[in-house]
């Protein structure tokens, strides 16, 4: 275990003191010599002075390597350390190249942050976003630093039969003592971080590819002897993520070869290391044994993910950090489009974008919402990697879709050409894009409004549209009124009105679109149309309207805003039976739901036995009847809101009771639609041959819904027929997705099978490490009964098959807990809290990035009721308390005390 110093005041990095570097480094030669407990390395750099910048010191970033040697020039020369940084002060004083050589030493097998070079399994594999790449070398990490890469790997030939780094494989041969090497010379420039080697005992899937040009690539996907058979579906996903990216945005696969590895000791999702991605096994293998549709679905869109960054990333850079979202909201864009354009009929897609708004609301809305709360494009960081937030990835992804919505599918596309036109293989700032787009879209709103609309980049929080809709019959005109507010966020007390695009229609009593015509203007537009609300408040009068419509706003959401849209619940009933706009009819739903939950949370007394009425439980059963809905589109309409996004809702959160009310609601469902569940059940269990594919994960999605609906109101009954389906479908199911939804249906309603169908479960895939994930999160996922889940979590850590150390397992535990289980969390005699103190200093030892995601469980503390609150306060303090905690983990719990 590494020890930390205490640690001195925090070292803060601020957007508005960026300078350019000091020095350029053109070329790095990189020869290692691989070897668990110490690696060399052998750095020869090839840096000229940047003319353009103040004469300084070159001052080469580091971090714990042993260093060996520096040869400036062939010869001798003088350094000095300052903290972890080399620094060389003698150097050409003209802008020359020169050439240093750098020799250290490192521990891969000691490293386990999991950033820089590592062991999993005893394979190697690096990271080096943001900044790991320092803890390999000395370097200028920092990604405005572009070099062309030549790496040498050396290592044992039977320990070590592949050896991988970005771009073509240019020699390999025998070394003495057993050993062997491999040459790879990396055609393009790239910043550090994008810099990656796998060596150990791989096998792969290889796919020989012709593109458009007609050029022929070689795609690999690499894994451990024995996973082969889980990799067709990652492979699938990347030829089409390729197909993708060639025709929708005109940019081809650069590279000959093009290498996925996966790792099952990763702290993120995947990494778009240029060539070279490298990826946590959870996002590449997948057979229908093991994996469920969600699997397979998040599989396809992290591949597209990481292969989209080649463009979006790696072909153009970020200047500095504070530009992660450059890269990664316009990727989550690209990935999200990826995703829905797959999809073969508009509903699927419909339904793919109400998912990536579920995630928007219940994690990122309370993420601005709190001390963590962050502009898309951050003004200062204690520790990048604490940025790398569902801000930066979602609400990114959020604001270009705006500006998609403003300039149109094509404006945009021709945006993205004028990008790539100006800064292919630059480092830029979101203003070089956000300007690329306005520039080739001059007619557009976006052009128009492009200062205040980059308000989104700067301004953090969530603003809220206010909508009233006023009809003057004998005018036959509906005016609506949007105003629109944010609240203020740390750092940023007051909020300068946003750029909002609307999207709306309005609904006749018949359910029509009706035809609208602005005043003044003389064409009329059937459907769906965008307003752009640019003041603090305006109003937008229709004309000819026989008579008073409902709003049907923000459709598609079309910017991620809170809505107040002051309707009725017979008008919301109205928008959920005839909205043809899927999200929409989804989301009155939800709002519907969502009345009645925060009305019973804030009721005086005891939760109420049925909070439900009839006219919305009648709503849900016409829609789980309906004719022609697709299945996967009920179920999420059947789904309450979870209880994170109930308390969003409320000023002050007493978690227990928030529980309380959403399982009695569901309870309620369960029972009032009991002969509906069994018909839906019936009609969609039997799918066929599996196919991950929208319309048959849909239908597995409601007959696992259904099951468990029906294992819940048979807890009530005592009925025992339900349960032993369920018990028999987990036990015959052809696919994981049946066979977990059926464990999930016993484990989620309490029934006494589930035990006996946890054990077997674990029996079936004890070799199975990802499955073995999902057995844990289960158990520490599952609903609270009595404070019965924080003892069941105490016992999983104590399981054979747990390790803190694997991030995947440490979070199917501790994380489903802490961070998805607020109920079972958030316990009166403040156990919960005394719990994940000690899993955040525990954890902080071995992987701070971890740590530091753990640490953001507690982030909305100020918000809980007593004794929640100052029971939370005290865990975060008791953190804060430690002297040597990782700059991560203190800037998060120093912010949460904030
Ligand atoms: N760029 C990667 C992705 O989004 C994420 C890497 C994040 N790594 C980190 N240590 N913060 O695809
Ligand atoms: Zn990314």
């Amino acid at each position: 275990m590494q020890l930390r110093e205490a640690t001195g005041p925090a070292m803060v990095i601020r957007r508005e003191d960026y300078t350019p570097p000091p020095f350029w480094i053109d070329r790095i030669e990189l020869t290692f010599d691989l070897d668990p407990a110490k690696t060399r390395v052998l750095n020869k750099m090839v840096l000229r002075r940047n003319t353009e910048v103040p004469a300084q010191p070159l001052r080469l970033d580091g971090e714990e390597l042993n260093l060996a040697r520096v040869v400036l020039n062939g010869g001798g020369c003088s350094f000095k350390m300052d903290g972890d940084a080399l620094v060389l002060g003698s150097l050409p004083e003209g802008p020359e190249p020169f050439e240093l050589e750098i020799f250290t030493t490192c521990s891969p097998e000691k490293n386990t942050q999991l950033s820089g070079l590592y062991l999993s399994q005893g394979d190697f594999f690096t990271q080096c976003e943001a900044e790991g790449f320092r803890r390999i070398t000395y370097f200028l990490d920092r990604p405005d630093v572009m070099a062309s890469y030549t790496v040498t790997l050396r290592a044992d030939k039977d320990k070590y039969p592949v050896l991988l780094s970005n771009g073509n494989l240019v020699e390999q041969g025998e070394l003495p003592d057993n050993r062997h090497f491999a040459k790879w010379v990396d055609p393009h420039r790239k910043p550090s971080y994008l810099f990656a080697l796998v060596a150990g005992r791989l096998i792969s899937r290889e796919q020989r590819i012709v593109t458009r040009a007609g050029k022929e690539h070689l795609l690999q996907v690499y894994v451990r002897p024995g996973d082969m058979d889980k990799t067709e579906h990652a492979m699938n996903s990347l030829i089409a993520s390729v197909v993708w990216d060639e025709a929708r945005f005109g940019l081809p696969l650069d590279l000959e070869r093009f290498m996925i590895v996966a790792t099952s000791d990763f702290n993120m999702g995947a990494m778009e290391n240029k060539g070279l991605n490298i990826f946590n096994t959870k996002y590449v293998l997948a057979n229908s044994a093991t994996a469920t549709d969600t699997d397979f679905a998040n599989i396809e869109s992290v591949v597209g993910h990481e292969y989209f960054h080649n463009w979006t990333g790696n072909r153009i850079t970020c200047r500095d950090w504070f530009q992660l979202s450059l890269k990664e909201g316009l990727t989550v864009f690209r990935d999200q489009e990826f995703s829905m354009d797959l999809c073969a009929e508009p509903s699927a897609r419909a339904v793919k974008r109400i998912e990536d708004v579920r995630v928007l609301r219940t994690m990122q809305f309370p993420e601005d919402a709190g001390p963590m709360a962050h502009p898309v494009r951050p003004d200062q960081y204690v520790e990048i990697n604490n940025f790398y937030t569902v801000t930066v990835y979602e609400k990114g992804a959020e604001v270009v879709r705006m500006m998609q919505t403003l300039v149109g599918r094509d404006g945009f596309r021709k945006g993205m050409d004028l990008y790539f036109q100006r800064h292919d293989g630059q480092a830029v700032t979101c203003d070089d894009f956000a300007q690329a787009i306005a520039d080739a879209n001059p007619d557009s709103e976006l052009a128009r409004q492009l200062v205040p609309f980059k308000r989104w980049y700067s301004q953090s929080g969530t603003p809220r549209l206010q909508a009233s809709g006023h009809y003057d019959a004998a005018e036959r005109r509906y005016t609506l009124t949007l105003s629109q507010s944010c609240p203020a966020t740390p750092g940023q007390s007051e909020k300068q009105p946003f750029v909002i695009p609307v999207t709306l229609g309005l609904i006749d009593a018949q359910g029509q679109d009706l035809a609208l015509r602005l005043q003044g203007e003389s064409q009329t537009s059937r459907g769906t149309r965008l307003l752009v609300l640019t003041q603090a408040s305006e109003s937008f009068a229709f004309e000819d309207i026989d008579a008073e419509p409902v709003p049907s706003l923000l459709r598609g959401f079309s910017a991620p805003v809170i809505v107040d849209n002051g309707l009725t619940d017979d008008q919301l009933l109205h928008l959920l039976a005839h909205d043809s706009d899927a999200f929409n009819r989804w989301e009155a739903g939800q709002q519907l739901a969502l009345r009645r939950a925060v009305q019973a949370v804030r009721a005086e007394g005891p939760v109420g036995a049925a909070p439900l009425d009839e006219a919305f439980i009648g709503a849900m059963r016409a829609v789980l009847r309906h004719p022609t809905l697709d299945a996967a589109l009920k179920e999420l309409v059947l789904t309450l809101p979870a209880e994170t996004y109930i308390a969003e809702q409320l000023d002050v959160v007493d978690p227990q009771r928030i529980h309380a009310v959403r399982e009695t609601m569901r309870e309620q469902l369960a029972q009032a639609l009991q002969a509906d569940w069994a018909w839906a059940y019936e009609q969609h269990k039997d799918n066929g041959a599996y196919r991950p594919d929208p319309l048959s994960s849909g239908r597995r999605a409601l007959a696992g819904m259904a099951l468990t609906m029906l294992c819940i109101a048979a807890r009530e009954t005592g009925d025992t027929v339900w349960p032993g389906k369920a018990y028999q479908r987990f036990k015959d199911a052809g696919n994981m997705t049946d066979r977990f939804n059926a464990l999930s249906a016993l484990v989620v309603s309490g029934q006494p099978l589930a035990q006996e169908a946890l054990a077997r479960f674990h029996a079936m895939f004890k070799d199975e490490a990802l499955v073995i994930d999902k057995w844990f999160a289960l158990q520490a996922g599952a609903p609270d009964r009595g404070g019965n889940v924080l003892p069941a979590v105490r016992q999983l850590m104590t399981h054979p098959d747990f390790n803190l150390k694997n991030p995947n397992r440490a979070r199917s535990v501790i994380f489903s807990f802490c961070s998805a289980n607020p109920a079972g969390f958030h316990r009166s005699d403040a156990a919960g809290y005394v719990f994940w103190s000690e899993r955040v200093l525990e954890l902080d030892a071995i992987n701070p990035q971890v740590a530091a995601r753990l640490a953001r469980a507690l982030d909305r503390w100020k918000k809980l009721a007593e004794p929640y609150r100052s029971a939370a306060r005290e865990a975060i303090a008791r953190v804060a308390a430690k002297s040597d905690l990782s700059a991560d983990v203190r800037e998060v719990v120093t912010r949460a005390l904030a």
